[in-house]
């Protein structure tokens, strides 16, 4: 589902409504920039029609009139929640986490929710990595163990490698040139996503309940059934069991998929925005429906229940520029806590965590 700034997509798929807001909003740079990566410029964009929450939300506490589709929802939630009148089954909670919890969840994503038995997209490679955070902190690398074999065996599928181990980077240097490594703080840069609790298996694109798993921690449980109550109107409680962390450099982008592995639609995905800002794109049931494009800030909650779980969604685009990234207020409070790496991590990224009852 990921994607980067060169990733080619087939012609016909070019052809579909989705595609083509997919294509004007992503990340493009200025050609004249192109052959010094440093200083390069993304290009402009047309952001017009994108449907900014913020300003929504001012327009709501000032009863002035809101955008054409856009409806407050009586649902008795402690903030302002709004739906779309077109996309039955669609929430907006603009900034429906504080600063400290954002803070909080940005953490927990980079340190405990890539923990094995949780997987990410390292473990096909690599196995499960223990400490990926610190190890970046501590500038360590990771380094292939041949086991007995001292270097490289090229007659065995994975060299012969027998599990990876991080060292300093002062002894991987000393190792040689047989040594195979890669530095933590690439890898971290590389995180693309991680499962919390059941764990989701992407080649079979559903849940394997045979694979090694904690709970979600509690205290995302309780958040996600608070989040999840105005998606929840006959009372029932959501019950979190499944959680997807994605994780987007400066480039990224999510191309367009619907959520469909869960066994009953009508309970929403509760989805958290943290980090940089965002497009997202709300299509139809079809990728041939024209999405509707929206910011999504740091703080913001979306969730996607009954109808809306058969809509096609995306992320084309995260702002990485001091310009348009707006997470100063998560640099104020980060500066606080003298968390200057999760600080520096988030400067040019964003997080998404996605959670789900799968049952
Ligand atoms: C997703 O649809 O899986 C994630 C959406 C987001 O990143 O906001």
């Amino acid at each position: 589902m990921y994607g980067s700034e060169s990733s080619t997509v087939p012609e016909d798929l070019e052809r579909t409504a989705f595609r083509r807001a997919e294509k004007k909003y992503k990340l493009y740079y200025e050609d004249t920039y192109k052959s010094s990566k440093k200083k390069r410029k993304p290009k402009p964009v047309d952001l017009s029609e994108v449907l900014d929450f913020n300003s929504i939300l001012e327009s709501y506490y000032q009863n002035v009139e809101l955008p054409h589709g856009v409806v407050p929802l009586r649902c008795g939630f402690d903030r302002p929640v709004f739906s779309l009148e077109n996309r039955p089954g669609f929430y907006f909670i603009p900034g429906a986490l504080s600063v400290k919890e954002q803070c909080q969840w940005i953490k927990e994503s980079l340190t405990s929710f890539p923990q094995p038995p949780n997987r990410t997209n390292h473990n096909a490679f690599y196995g499960p990595i223990n400490d990926l955070f610190i190890a970046a902190n501590e500038r360590k690398a990771l380094v292939a163990d041949w086991g007995s074999n001292s270097e490289c065996d090229p007659s065995v599928s994975n060299g012969g490698v027998h599990g990876w181990k991080f060292f300093e980077e002062h002894e991987v240097s000393s190792k040689g040139s047989t040594c195979k490594s890669v530095s933590a703080l690439v890898l971290l840069r590389k995180l693309r996503w991680s499962t919390l609790g059941l764990q989701f298996d992407w080649s079979k694109r559903n849940y394997d309940v045979s694979l090694p798993h904690k709970k979600i921690p509690d205290t995302l449980c309780q958040l996600a059934k608070r989040l999840a109550t105005p998606a929840m109107p006959l009372g029932e409680e959501f019950q979190p069991e499944g959680a997807i962390v994605n994780y987007f450099g400066p480039g990224d982008m999510l191309g367009g998929h619907l959520d469909d592995m869960e066994a009953d639609w009508s309970k929403p995905i509760v989805s958290m925005s943290l980090g940089c800002k965002a497009i997202f794109l709300l299509g139809g049931k079809h990728r041939e429906d024209p999405p509707i494009a929206m910011f999504l800030r740091s703080g913001d909650v979306v969730l996607m229940a009954g109808e809306a779980r058969e809509c096609f969604h995306g992320v084309p685009r995260i702002f990485t520029d001091g310009e348009n990234d707006e997470i100063v207020t998560l640099e104020r409070q980060f500066s606080h806590e003298d968390d200057f790496s999760a600080l520096e991590y988030i400067r040019s990224s964003r997080i998404n965590i996605n959670i789900r009852q799968v049952y």
